[in-house]
């Protein structure tokens, strides 16, 4: 028979997820309890954006503990939280009370969203240390409950996200590994700290714009032409949808109602210098998601060259070079 120690021992799990970034982007929702999306959407892992997360279910912890190393952690979040685990609870039977720790890889002040892989490490830990066995479909779709984007942070590489009409169809699963193509993410930061409206606030109004029902309409070719540029490793045709696709995405959250001005002069100042580069020969991208910092695209054989002109830039206050990531991961090593 096993010892008391023991089977606490088996109640501590702890994972690591990488952030995504989306090249089509997730923007509205059908069902806002389930994050059930109003369209599907394509993503890659990135190597330097990680969440490492611990989760211990035990009887001695007499309610839930939610820590983050380094960084404050609002009332809000911590209720997000307590919320997800009740959701991984539920599917485990189990009414144990948790303590979570968590770190992220990267500088709270590069203002990722770390929902992404934050809810992603917090599904993997919070699973495996139940006891849970789930497929990475069943993960996908838990992580998804807790935020939209985390479902693609489940799955290594290059992934789609399924839009799906259920919570049982709408899931994350790898289109290519990561070493399907040598692609670059500089993450360039402009602008500290977190934003100001959140993801999640900032969609719910997606319908006040009214050129949103022309992008869900829209979005179905950058779907398809973002998927054949992968399948055929082709970079103009990734780079170019995926520039106007966050182009389209910003025209839509400047027209919504309160509208939401996510760039600033460090964003417009390096959106320029893109195009300026492009027009000497230098194959880059942009996308920007629901803050100021910008993500530029490359292949790696121009990732030299890109991380030289960076420095021209006067806005730009760091930069984090992201490969393609595998996804989430359990790992032995816990936080405490
Ligand atoms: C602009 O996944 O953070 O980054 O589901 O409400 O938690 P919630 O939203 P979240 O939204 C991400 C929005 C985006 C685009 C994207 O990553 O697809």
């Amino acid at each position: 028979m096993r010892k008391e120690s023991e089977l606490r021992l088996k109640m501590k799990a702890t994972a690591i997820a990488p952030a995504n970034i989306a090249l089509i982007k997730y923007w509205g929702k059908k069902d806002d309890q389930l994050r059930l999306p109003l369209n599907p959407s394509v993503s890659m892992n990135l190597s330097a954006c990680l969440t490492t997360t611990t989760v211990e279910f035990a009887t001695g912890h007499r309610h839930d503990q939610v820590e983050m190393i380094g960084e404050e952690i609002s009332e809000k979040e911590i209720a997000r939280v307590k919320d997800h685990l009740n959701w991984i609870r539920k599917l485990g039977k189990s009414r144990l009370s948790a303590k979570v720790v968590t770190k992220n890889s990267f500088p709270k002040s590069s203002g990722i969203a770390s929902s992404a892989s934050g809810f992603a490490a917090l599904t993997v830990a919070a699973t495996a240390a139940l006891g849970l066995r789930l497929p990475e479909r069943k993960l996908s779709i838990m992580a998804r409950i807790g935020s939209g984007s985390a479902c693609r942070s489940i799955p290594d590489g290059f992934v789609e996200w399924k839009e799906g009409n259920t919570t049982g169809s709408s899931f994350a699963y790898s289109l290519y590994p990561p070493d399907w193509w040598d692609i670059c993410d500089l993450l360039l930061i402009v602008s500290p700290g977190g934003k100001k409206v959140s993801s999640t606030a900032g969609m719910a109004e997606a319908w006040t714009s009214p050129f949103f029902e022309a992008r869900l309409e829209n979005i179905k070719d950058r779907i398809k032409k973002v998927k054949k540029a992968l399948k055929q490793k082709n970079f103009i045709l990734l780079g170019e949808t995926t520039e106007e696709e966050a182009v389209n995405l910003h025209a839509v959250m400047m027209t919504q109602k309160p509208p939401l001005f996510y760039w600033n002069e460090g964003t417009m100042e390096i959106i320029l210098a893109v195009c300026e580069w492009r027009n000497q020969g230098l194959p880059v991208y942009f996308t920007i998601d629901a803050g100021p910092n910008v993500h530029l695209i490359t292949e790696g054989k121009n990732e030299k060259e890109v991380r030289g002109r960076i420095r021209s830039l006067k806005n730009v206050k760091d930069a984090i070079v992201n490969k393609p990531a595998k996804g989430a991961v359990l790992a032995e090593n816990h936080l405490f």
